[in-house]
């Protein structure tokens, strides 16, 4: 059994996100692009200065670009299947980030044919049903809708397909082998797809009617696509999207459970539209606890953070870096206990999820501001 999994379709294990960076040939964040993105945004947010945000593709040619006056568009998405849960928004909150700091444009896509292809049992009326129930997740992050573009592939067929097809021209089965590992069994929608999901890469040139650079941030599993997206780029004549990977938020259960945060095992999962209660009793009774066997213990031996789920959410979710090293400290060296964790935990993500329900709501009436249909 190999240590972990990523693809865009599994990820298990322990990642061990260093490495990725070598099998994937992506590039490190460093010090010198942290402190050119500060420069440029005015501020770090707390997803790059802790390292969720940790790799990237060609970010410096799109600073050099930006400081000339080349402005970028962002563009990512989601695939219709299921409500979303808090892993989901990481990269949303993030690309909300970049849009405010940067004053850019952003291409959101639905690829709602996605998951009808590659699930046996989602009809295309119930990826549908999913994706506008997801634009409201969407919307309730935040984005501008004056700057916005929200769309779904088959409500944006005429301008998508064509593209499409000219992308799927230069790609061969055998690359789509090596890079995804199809089968004969594979169904042919399934060997198409990551065509629709490389045009909107290409969209900020096409709409824009010049060279346009297109920054992507995604969740590192998004990444084979994007490699023969990257590839393409050049035959056709645009740009190659630059890129910014993070990690995966965690499942409750921890680094022994599923890799990241999955829908499909709803106790390991927080979903945006789970109330105060439901919140309380998953993080209670699932949260992975880096606590010892009794307070005795914990008091005299100390937690260990760094196995413990609850902390490594807050290092996603507390954005006051002096509270978040307090905790670190102090479950360390026992002061804080494993259910005193846990209710900051609770408190803190309770707060964030009444706001985005607030948002969520009156994201029905906005709606219609953001989509893009041909
Ligand atoms: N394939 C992605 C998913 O399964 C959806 C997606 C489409 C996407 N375009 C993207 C994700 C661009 C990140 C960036 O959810």
């Amino acid at each position: 059994m190999p240590e972990y999994v990523v693809t865009p379709w599994e990820v298990r294990g322990n990642v061990n996100y260093d490495k990725l960076i070598k099998e994937f040939g992506t590039e490190k964040i460093d010090k010198k692009l942290l402190n050119r993105m500060k420069n440029n945004a005015g501020e770090l947010h707390h997803f790059l200065r802790r390292g969720i945000f940790f790799s990237h593709r060609d970010m410096n040619w799109v600073l050099d670009e930006y400081e000339r006056g080349n402005k970028f568009y962002l563009y990512t998405g989601r695939a219709p299947s299921g409500p979303v849960h808090l892993g989901h928004l990481i990269p949303w909150i993030f690309t909300k980030w970049l849009q405010d700091k940067f004053d850019v444009k952003l291409l959101f896509q639905i690829p709602d044919e996605e998951k009808f292809l590659f699930k046996d049992k989602l009809s295309l009326e119930d990826t549908k049903k999913w994706a506008y129930e997801n634009i409201l997740d969407i919307i309730a992050v935040g984005f501008d809708p004056k700057k916005t573009m929200i769309f779904l592939d088959t409500e944006y067929a005429k301008t998508m397909y064509k593209h499409a097809c000219r992308v799927a021209k230069k790609i061969t089965f055998s690359t789509t082998k090596a890079v995804f590992g199809f089968k004969n069994s594979n169904n042919i929608g399934e060997i198409f797809y990551t065509a629709m999901q490389s045009v909107p890469a290409f969209l900020p040139s096409i709409m824009e009617g010049k060279t346009t650079p297109c920054l992507i941030p995604y969740a590192i599993d998004q990444d084979p696509h994007f490699r023969i997206t990257r590839d393409v780029a050049p035959l056709l004549d645009y740009p190659k999207p630059a890129a910014l990977h993070c990690r995966f938020l965690p499942g409750l259960q921890g680094m022994s459970g599923e890799g990241k945060m999955s829908s499909s095992v709803e106790s390991t999962c927080i979903f945006t539209t789970d109330r105060p209660k439901q919140v309380k009793d998953k993080i209670m009774k699932h949260a992975f606890s880096g606590g010892r066997r009794n307070v005795e213990e914990h008091r005299k031996l100390g937690g260990n953070p760094d196995v413990d789920v609850s902390y490594q959410w807050l290092t996603f979710f507390e954005e006051d870096d002096k509270k978040l090293k307090k905790v670190y400290e102090d479950y360390k060296s026992g002061d804080l206990l494993t259910g005193e964790l846990k209710q900051m935990l609770i408190d803190k993500l309770n707060d964030f999820l009444k706001e985005h329900q607030k948002r969520r709501k009156k994201a029905k009436d906005q709606l219609e501001e953001f989509m893009l249909r041909d």
